[in-house]
């Protein structure tokens, strides 16, 4: 791992101050923060080669082809996909959507059926529901065990002939553990059905080879993995991307169009990427990967496995703590302070420089399986540290007499 002075010139934002206090950011879940290196490879694309891409003649034009190929080319190789299996979109969201309405609405049946479970996140529930509605078809949840796993066997006896699409994350947002989709994906090929995953929490904290996994699609974000807001990806199989249907139409994704209407589209990806695309998006990506890639996605995993069970270790000693997923895999820790409520309990975090979440984190159904109507969540990077973990532990010591704690 790198040390952590070179971390702060990595990340200026780490050098701030909250609330008089070392800032402590444990909401990389939602958002992470972003390398020098990509602010200037956004500032560098301003500055010096701001063209739309795959339209100009001229050379700062073909600068900006040249950069966001590449950048296509680097997300493609980091997954394991070949390149014209990268489709750039504004985000996970907007990929799932797009598998929802392009494929599943054009050749779902009423009498075929979804799969998801209780843990997704509304982006992995809410585009399934669109796709109930148009066509008629059923949305059935996929049973989690006690503690809130999902097994390849709990798949297989949810599976039926009607399963046609498996819906899934591979990590899921609040309660972390992580799932074995290759097993699972075997499973679903076994019926004739396609798995679809949300690796928006997994992509981002160890290597995920698409070969190796066998999924169908899979989705996920640039801002989760220290590139910018605004974009992501859809990995889709190529013969799959070829049937589908694009979400969205206009310039750059046709061949040709006359008045009757008759339009001839691109191949993908381009069929899927309609009007100028976020161009410094894509390349601010595909720097934050190749930072990734310089501290190496095994130690990445490694670290934040280690800073977790230190955090998890340390928590359970802790008798005002009742945690959601100890076992976890990943760096996701769901807690609550016993007796306070999760929103004022990050309210008291924040005032000791602690950032982390609150509430339901859009996944709205987990609430009940969980028993509660609300959680905490801190989730670690690898530019967290043993510091951070002990900021926290203390604040959540305190945070039982949050109102005391307030006024001392
Ligand atoms: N999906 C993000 C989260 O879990 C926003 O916080």
């Amino acid at each position: 791992m790198k040390k952590y002075e070179q971390l702060l010139l990595d990340f200026p934002i780490l050098n701030k101050k909250m609330q008089n206090h070392r800032l402590v950011y444990l909401d990389n879940a939602a958002t992470t923060f972003k390398p020098k290196m990509v602010l200037e490879a956004i500032e560098d694309y301003y500055e010096n080669y701001c063209a739309n891409t795959h339209r100009g003649d001229y050379d700062l034009a073909h600068t900006a082809d040249v950069k966001y190929d590449e950048a296509r080319e680097i997300v493609a190789k980091f997954i394991n996909a070949e390149k014209n299996e990268i489709v750039f979109t504004a985000g996970t969201s907007m990929s799932i959507n797009m598998i929802a309405y392009g494929y599943a609405v054009k050749y779902l049946k009423p009498e075929d059926e979804i799969l998801i479970t209780e843990a997704e996140h509304a982006s992995n529930v809410l585009p399934w529901f669109s796709v109930a509605k148009a066509i008629g078809c059923t949305i059935r949840y996929i049973p989690l065990t006690d503690e809130g796993r999902l097994t390849p066997e709990n798949v297989k006896n949810a599976m039926s002939e009607h399963t046609k699409i498996v819906a899934i994350a591979q990590v899921t947002n609040v309660l972390g553990y992580y799932v074995d989709i290759k097993s699972i994906a075997k499973v679903v090929h076994e019926f004739g059905a396609l798995i679809v995953v949300d690796g928006a929490q997994s992509v981002p904290h160890f290597k995920v080879d698409v070969k190796d996994l066998d999924c169908d699609f899979l989705s996920f974000s640039g801002h989760k993995m220290c590139g910018p807001t605004g974009i992501g990806v859809m990995y889709g199989k190529y013969a799959l991307l070829k049937e589908m249907d694009p979400l969205m139409s206009g310039g750059g994704m046709n061949a040709r169009f006359n008045t009757c209407g008759e339009v001839t589209l691109l191949l993908p990806p381009a069929k899927f990427e309609a009007g100028t695309q976020n161009i410094e998006g894509a390349v601010g990506l595909a720097v934050a990967i190749k930072y990734l890639e310089s501290i190496g996605m095994e130690n990445i995993e490694k670290y934040e496995t280690e800073l977790k069970n230190y955090a998890i270790t340390e928590l359970k000693k802790l008798d005002n703590v009742i945690l959601y997923n100890e076992t976890a895999e990943s760096g996701i820790i769901t807690f609550n302070i016993k007796d306070v409520f999760a929103q004022d309990a990050a309210t008291y975090f924040n005032s000791k420089g602690v950032c982390v979440r609150s509430g339901q984190h859009c996944a709205k159904i987990l609430m009940d399986f969980l028993g509660t109507v609300a959680t905490v969540r801190a989730s670690l990077y690898f530019y967290n540290t043993k510091e951070d973990i002990d900021a926290f532990i203390d604040a959540c010591k305190k945070a039982g007499d949050f109102l005391d704690a307030y006024f001392n």
